[in-house]
């Protein structure tokens, strides 16, 4: 396979926020997983929903105002203090096992590797560069930069002219569906990376190109390919 252009989703494809869920073990016990379910759900929600609206906030607001809500609707009291404690913890999720060596064989091929995400660069560089994946990255590209969110067309064209790349050689691997469709819908190749065995990709006429259960298995299928 010729050089490709690779773009990976961030939350949820490299970090897995529902790490989220230890911390709040120590600060609401039983709740701890409902409230990092929900308040996932909603950041993202959020993040649609501002987008669509033409309301566009950092991420970083989306994800506060997600805690928020969450907390409310389980009834959590936490502190300012402790609500910030979270959102540091936010910058500290830990990568996935195969992260690191599926995308050193990825760049071993050479193709070429950035990450495209919802979050503002300088937070994802500095996620990323605390878990040793930032320095194997080409370029870290961000909805920010144009105050559009996933999975609005504008944000996957921006990734393409920010990486100067054709959308036929071009890849977005995440393991949201919804950004896959996003992708797809604007003209890209798209991998859902499946990483638990309940996920379901949403029923709609949209599907991915491939489906790998780990960054690993994508070394591999493109490495089949050459
Ligand atoms: C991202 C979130 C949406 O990193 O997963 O873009």
């Amino acid at each position: 396979m010729q050089s490709q252009t690779i773009a990976f989703d961030v939350y949820g494809t490299l970090v897995d926020p529902l790490e989220m869920s230890q911390h709040l073990q120590m600060m609401v016990g039983d709740k701890a997983e409902a409230l990092s379910k929900l308040w996932r759900e909603k950041q993202v929600e959020y993040a649609f929903r501002r987008g669509l609206m033409g309301r566009y906030e950092p991420f970083g607001i989306c994800t506060l105002q997600a805690l928020n809500y969450a907390m409310e609707v389980l009834d959590i009291s936490l502190s300012t203090e402790q609500q910030s404690f979270l959102m540091a913890q936010y910058q500290q999720l830990k990568t996935y096992a195969d992260v690191i060596p599926g995308i050193e064989s990825l760049r071993a091929q050479g193709h070429h590797c950035v990450a495209f995400s919802n979050g503002p660069a300088v937070k994802v560089k500095d996620l990323l560069n605390n878990e040793g994946v930032l320095e194997l990255l080409d370029d870290v590209i961000s909805v920010d930069e144009v105050s559009r969110y996933k999975p609005d067309p504008a944000v996957y064209l921006h990734l393409l002219k920010r990486t100067g790349s054709r959308a036929g050689n071009s890849w977005l691997i995440s393991s949201n569906a919804w950004d896959v469709m996003g992708a797809k819908h604007a003209g890209l190749n798209a991998v859902w990376v499946k990483r638990s065995e309940e996920a379901v990709f949403d029923p709609w006429d949209i599907k991915p190109d491939l489906v790998v259960n780990s960054l690993q298995q994508l070394a591999q299928e493109f490495s089949e390919n050459t």
